[in-house]
């Protein structure tokens, strides 16, 4: 599946989780999302729960062939998300892990090694040419876990942005968006409000036209002025800091 023309999605649908978590009902399931970028240097961008190892390194060697990724970004280090890191790892043992300094010493303490023979640590405002697309790191921290960074691709202006702007349920499952994006944001990122604010204002400087989240579908079309709406200050309550689901729900298209 296309995201654009040099992005494919990766991702796949988890129907056998109850409890995303642990705690969150998720009657239609999850989608841990993942993409590939093909350029001169091709990218993986995030993993997937251990459950969808072998389903995910399907994906990647039928888009792929006999080539091995260059790089694979590790924007997030939860078990969703961080899962098929090691495994992927063995699959392809050429291929240049990127990440931030934090999440290498979560992969020492996940999987024993920090990949420190191949690994790339990237820090606010580093970037990442790949022939035609550069990608551009901006930190994350605590949207949702210390470690996240988000990325942004130059080229066809696609944001992901990891957790943000994700919802419940998986992608293969038709329902309404409002409610399970409003849950989603309440529960995942709904108690880090002052970061939340400080990434979307980040965010908001950049031409986006794609955001590409870790979970729930793609955000296409103008997108950059419903981020953004109304002031923090007087429509935002500190205990649930952003109002962008309710807000852009209306103007953004969804394609997956
Ligand atoms: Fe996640």
């Amino acid at each position: 599946m296309e995201i654009t023309k040099d992005i494919v999605y990766l991702g796949v649908n988890d129907h056998a989780v109850d409890l995303f978590e642990s705690q969150y009902s998720v009657p239609n399931g999850m989608a841990y999302n993942s993409y590939l970028i093909m350029d001169d240097q091709t990218v993986v961008m995030d993993t997937v729960d251990a459950h969808f190892t072998d389903e995910w390194i399907t994906k990647i060697a039928a888009a792929l062939g006999d080539r091995a990724p260059d790089y694979l970004v590790v924007q997030h280090m939860e078990p969703d998300h961080a899962g098929s890191i090691d495994a992927f790892a063995q699959a392809y043992p050429t291929t240049k892990i990127v990440s931030s300094a934090k999440a290498f010493v979560m992969m020492q303490q996940f999987f024993g090694t920090d990949y420190a023979d191949r690994r790339i640590v990237v820090k606010e405002g580093d970037t990442l040419p790949l022939g035609h697309h550069t990608l551009h790191f901006v930190t994350a921290p605590m949207v949702h876990w210390p470690e996240v960074i988000m990325t942004y691709d130059d080229a066809d202006k696609v944001l992901f942005s990891a957790d943000a702007f994700g919802k419940f349920g998986a992608l293969d499952v038709e329902e309404e968006w409002l409610p399970e994006a409003r849950r989603y944001f309440i529960g995942i990122v709904g108690k880090y409000g002052v970061q939340v604010q400080a990434v979307l204002k980040k965010a908001a400087t950049l031409p986006i036209e794609t955001i590409a989240p870790l979970h729930g579908p793609v955000w296409r079309k103008n997108l950059t002025a419903s981020w953004w709406p109304i002031p923090p200050s007087t429509a935002i309550p500190p205990t649930l800091p952003s109002s962008w689901p309710r807000n852009c729900a209306p103007r953004a298209s969804r394609s997956l």
